[in-house]
């Protein structure tokens, strides 16, 4: 099935503060991480969703593998 595509604005919007919703997008898909534990308000570490984070995973102590259990909500808009 086919993701819905939304765009930086509307992802902005889901960075724990303006709507329920915690997205973070990766390498072009929209990731709900709203149930995790470390995204709580939208904070990771120094990081904040509602944003593309493809570039800032190179900082991370971790690989993509952590997206695995996350459903893609969404694709970004380029
Ligand atoms: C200074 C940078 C970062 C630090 C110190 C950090 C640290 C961590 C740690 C300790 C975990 C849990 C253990 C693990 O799964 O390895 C984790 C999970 C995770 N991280 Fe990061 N991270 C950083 C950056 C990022 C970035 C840039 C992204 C997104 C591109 C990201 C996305 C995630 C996700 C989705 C999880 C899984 C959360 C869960 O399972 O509930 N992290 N991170």
């Amino acid at each position: 099935m086919e993701l819905p595509i939304y765009t930086k604005q509307q992802l902005a919007l889901r960075n724990g503060q303006d709507k329920p919703q915690i997205w973070v997008a990766f390498k072009g898909v929209i990731y709900d991480v709203s149930e995790s534990r470390l995204w709580r308000n939208g904070k990771h570490y120094e990081h904040w969703a509602g944003q593309d984070l493809t570039e800032e995973l190179s900082d991370a102590p971790h690989t993509d593998a952590v997206f695995e259990k996350f459903n893609p909500v969404g694709r970004l808009d380029v």
